[in-house]
């Protein structure tokens, strides 16, 4: 098949880095055009790039110039528009991109705006159907399709096969968040070697609200909030890719410590059904030994699309209580902003 043509904006930061890490080899897209600041602008990629992965920068893109970040500067022949800027940035120019292009969205500043799908393939896939109103009410040709906070993709996963099986009234998070989820230039090593930082401005508001919209039902023109009581504070962790979080919940039916664990090791959704090329076999991974997940040894299950559960047990002011970790910047960020357009793409909703 030919493949379809993707672009990247932001392609230089963290989240870009592995976006072309996951979109190198990928069976239905091909990049054609990286997209960054002035700082980047002009220059091959492997110049403006400061890459921090573990594997090499791909062939194809290496001496790709690097365009300015500008709708022009996308080629005609191009489908989707990766975006992975930062947010005020993201807000003046998403918009413009999905006048032409599909663009599918990392960034917070249009999640919870009421005709934009936020999407976790595995545990909303419905609400893409709020492209039509969008499309619509903004004349656009494109559209625009974000995915959540990394925090709430981790968490969310996680507790979407109980609340599935016996819903939720309520839930609480405390999040350890690893450095890269702050960008390359993010949270200084003066500030947080031998440290950890109490908090991590807008996030635990993100948690909170996303998952409201996230778990909410599609009606007509807009999603109405699931309803349900959260809580989360957030950490900043001396972690380089990872992100932890502890999860307190207390569910609207009576289930056993076993039913919950068997929920969510036999949870499979959408994706799996269809078989998409960066969807995980199991969304959910549970591990019996007492000390895990941690993220050295658990961030990469299912090649970073996996989130990873242990210690399950019950709690005596919830219901259950356990850990959850997950990729922050494949299946948080990158690796989610690709499934959704690989849903798009199987939905026939490119078109
Ligand atoms: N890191 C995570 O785990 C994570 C998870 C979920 C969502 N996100 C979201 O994803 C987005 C990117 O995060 P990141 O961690 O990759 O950030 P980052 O490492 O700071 O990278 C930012 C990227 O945006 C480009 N950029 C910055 N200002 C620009 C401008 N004025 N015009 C054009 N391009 C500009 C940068 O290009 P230059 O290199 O040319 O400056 C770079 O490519 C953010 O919205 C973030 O909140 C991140």
């Amino acid at each position: 098949m030919d493949k379809i043509k993707v672009a990247v904006l932001g392609a230089t930061g963290l989240v870009g880095q592995r976006f072309i890490e996951l979109l190198a080899e990928h069976p239905y897209f091909e990049i054609v055009d990286l997209l960054a600041s002035e700082r980047s602008a002009g220059k091959k990629y492997r110049e403006a790039a400061n890459w921090v992965l573990s594997s090499d920068i791909p062939e194809s893109v290496a001496d790709m110039e690097v365009k300015l970040l500008e709708v022009e500067n996308v080629s005609k022949d191009v489908d989707i528009v990766f975006s992975a800027l930062p947010s005020d940035v993201a807000k003046a120019v998403e918009f413009k991109f999905a006048e032409k292009f599909v663009v599918c969205s990392n960034a917070s500043a249009y999640r919870l705006e009421k005709d934009v799908p936020l999407v976790i393939p595995e545990i909303n896939p419905d609400h893409i159907e709020l492209i039509n109103v969008q499309r619509k009410s903004r004349n656009l040709n494109g559209y625009l399709v974000t995915n959540p906070n990394c925090s709430t993709i981790i968490v969310l996963l996680s507790l979407k096969p109980i609340y599935d099986a016996f819903g939720i009234e309520s839930f609480a998070v405390v999040t350890m968040q690893a450095l890269s989820g702050a960008g390359y230039r993010g949270v200084p090593s003066m500030a947080i070697v031998d440290n950890l930082i109490p908090f991590i401005k807008k996030e635990e508001e993100k948690i909170e609200k996303e998952s409201k919209k996230i778990l909410g039902t599609l009606e007509k023109d807009h999603i109405k909030e699931a309803e349900m009581k959260i809580t989360a504070s957030c950490n900043r962790v001396p972690v380089l890719d990872g992100h932890t979080a502890v999860v307190f919940v207390k569910t609207k039916e009576k289930a056993s410590l076993e039913e919950v664990k068997e929920v969510m090791k036999s949870f499979k959704s959408l994706p799996q059904e269809l078989n998409l090329p960066t969807a995980p076999e199991n969304p959910v991974i549970v591990r019996e030994e007492q000390d895990r997940p941690q993220p050295r040894l658990d961030r990469n299950a299912g090649r970073g699309m996996s989130v990873t559960v242990g210690r399950i047990r019950e709690d005596t002011i919830f219901d259950f209580k356990f850990v959850v970790l997950g990729h922050n910047t494949i299946r948080g960020a990158a690796g989610a902003s690709v499934l959704n357009a690989e849903l798009l793409y199987k939905l026939d909703k490119l078109g």
